[in-house]
């Protein structure tokens, strides 16, 4: 693309020089002075034995006439290039025309699956199932735009000691006695009964031995598929999942596959087997565990703050899949996992998993032992994108007033209420619909504009702004724009015209926007692509503060003004779907 096109200039030209090296050329570190550089003469110079300021000039002074680009040389060596204003209205109507918007695809096309949501089931979502969600619906559209086959799994969390531990206290509050027979009236179980159950049990567990014990055992029933606590256990996820479906659905999470750890199960007996064949197991205090340590290696321990010197425990401790009553872990379901997707999809050449940032020791070991296995092949790239955790002002995990942990649907609530406060200042009437979309948009935009390994402060106030660098502020624009463009229906776009710098800067804008998703698929990020939007959002407002599209005289420049327009809603609309936030009708 441009890149190229400039580069395949300097390479001829420096070819013309006795110079046959590959020129790479980079956005300007200035670009008041220029849009492109390249600092390639520096090293050049060196491998040549010239004078660098020299031999930058003597390339530029080679290069075949265009009207494409301004070639300088500025010292010590840069060599900047310009657009023309020609270049960028034959950019812009290149990019009009395709339904890409002149977005290239990637060559390698690979099979991916990406794994983010991990909502437990039985248990109510919460604020650290905010990212994961956010994060991974992003990505998985940013790979499926760029042309990669996308398989989405949410990954649920089914198959832990939650399951038994929620069974147990439903059983005890008489609950369940239809299904233990010793009631003939079908009981119904309710989300609010799992809402209730869950969370007591999880204190009774620390507080009551002979009741963790039970629960235990109930787990370990459940995973044996036995009557009739498996039975029970479906109908306890089948309530959970349906919530669970509606909370991702409020936040525009969508999944191809809806299977939870329960559905690796039937995997691992094999994936045992497989381990224990190879001679990978050993039994440590009746546990069966697989040794993953490299020698020499160093495990960072979490700090508890900043100040604290890092350190380290060394080795790495062993991945342990059977616990001694029979039980398997969360490592077990993650390797059985690998296991049946690998069975269930041919080459797969990716596995992603987006969770928390505390999770690292957990797929280190999950990935050790999949591939020493062999269960993951060999080529298969196990990829961990750990997640920074969202923080209250106070710097410390968002929390309750009381200290409790955030369920989803507060927040979700939360959002609506200042998103309806927001419409309603803004003379729009309150509708849920509307409020829900600007909530969520103002929080996925203040989550994914950091960078996914950081943690962040949940600033709502900030995030719901309908200016600067929010979410609400693009849906404002895209909605400002699709208004005008309605305005002036009756009007055809026509040939790009670009004679000032505030039309420059949106197509220079457009370029840049374009890049930075090959950026964010290389380093896991969606935070290149939120500020690249942003900051042609931000242009457009200033070109239309300074320029009056719907009554401009000359029909030329009105019709051009129309197809820039049009361009930028194109590319906005783009950008907005690959980071799941959607325009609204008005605001
Ligand atoms: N359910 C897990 C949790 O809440 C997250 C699951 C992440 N994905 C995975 N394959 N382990 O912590």
């Amino acid at each position: 693309m441009i890149f190229e096109e400039i580069e395949k200039l300097l390479n001829e030209s420096a070819k013309k020089i006795g110079i046959d090296e590959k020129i790479s050329v980079g956005f300007s570190n200035l670009p008041k002075i220029c849009d492109f550089q390249s600092n390639a003469c520096f090293s050049l110079a060196k491998k040549y034995g010239k004078n660098p300021f020299e031999l930058a000039q003597n390339i530029v002074d080679n290069i075949n006439n265009t009207e494409d680009f301004i070639f300088e040389v500025a010292l010590p060596a840069f060599i900047n290039i310009k657009l023309t204003d020609h270049k960028l209205e034959k950019i812009a109507d290149e990019y009009l025309k395709d339904e890409r918007g002149g977005l290239p695809k990637l060559n390698n096309k690979q099979k991916v699956i990406l794994d983010y949501g991990g909502a437990n089931v039985a248990k109510a979502l919460h604020v650290g199932h905010l990212r994961p969600a956010i994060i991974g619906e992003s990505l998985k559209r940013l790979y499926k735009l760029l042309g990669e086959e996308v398989i989405s799994d949410v990954h649920l969390g089914d198959w832990g000691l939650q399951m038994g531990l929620t069974e147990l206290e439903l059983f005890q509050e008489g609950k369940l006695d239809y299904y233990f027979g010793k009631s003939s009236t079908e009981n119904t179980i309710t989300l609010d009964d799992l809402n209730y159950a869950y969370p007591k049990a999880s204190i009774r567990k620390n507080q009551e031995e002979d009741f963790r014990k039970t629960a235990e055992e109930w787990t370990y029933k459940i995973q044996n598929k036995e009557q009739p606590y498996y039975d029970i256990f479906k109908i306890i996820r089948e309530i959970s999942v349906k919530e669970i479906k509606k909370n991702y659905s409020s936040l525009g999470a969508e999944f191809d596959l809806w299977y939870g750890e329960s559905d690796a199960s039937d995997y691992i007996p094999e994936t045992l087997k497989i381990i224990k064949d190879k001679g990978l197991a050993r039994e440590s205090e009746g546990a069966v565990v697989v040794d993953v340590a490299i020698d020499g290696e160093n495990i960072p321990i979490p700090k508890k703050n900043n100040d604290e010197p890092q350190r380290y425990s060394n080795p790495m401790p062993p991945c342990i899949i059977e616990k001694s009553n029979g039980a398997v872990l969360y490592a077990t379901t993650d390797i059985a996992t690998i296991l049946m997707r690998n069975k269930m999809f041919k080459d797969v050449s990716r596995i992603e998993y987006v969770a928390d940032g505390r999770q690292q020791l957990h797929f280190t070991q999950v990935f050790r032992v999949s591939k020493m296995a062999g269960i993951s092949p060999e080529n298969q790239k196990l990829l961990y994108i750990g997640h920074g955790t969202i923080n209250g002002k106070d710097g410390k995990p968002f929390k309750t007033r009381s200290g409790d942990t955030i369920k989803l649907e507060d927040i979700i609530d939360m959002l609506v209420k200042k998103a309806g406060e927001k419409l309603t200042a803004n003379g729009v009437k309150f509708d849920r619909e509307l409020a829900l979309k600007i909530g969520v948009s103002a929080m996925k935009f203040g989550d994914l504009i950091n960078n996914v390994d950081k943690d962040y402060i949940f600033d709502l106030d900030r995030f719901m702004s309908f200016e600067g660098k929010t979410g609400p502020y693009l849906q404002y624009t895209a909605v400002r724009i699709n208004s005008i463009l309605n305005k002036v229906k009756d009007c055809k776009e026509g040939a790009f015209i670009v004679d000032n710098d505030d039309e420059r800067e949106i197509i220079k804008n457009i370029i840049k926007l374009n890049s930075s998703y090959e950026i964010c698929y290389k380093n896991k990020t969606l935070a290149p692509l939120c500020l690249a939007t942003y900051n042609l959002a931000s242009a457009f407002s200033t070109f239309y503060n300074n320029h009056n599209v719907i009554n401009e005289k000359d029909e030329k420049i009105k019709r051009s003004f129309i197809s820039l327009l049009r361009l930028v809603k194109n590319k906005l609309k783009q950008a907005l779907e690959t980071l799941a936030i959607e325009i609204p009708q008005k605001m």
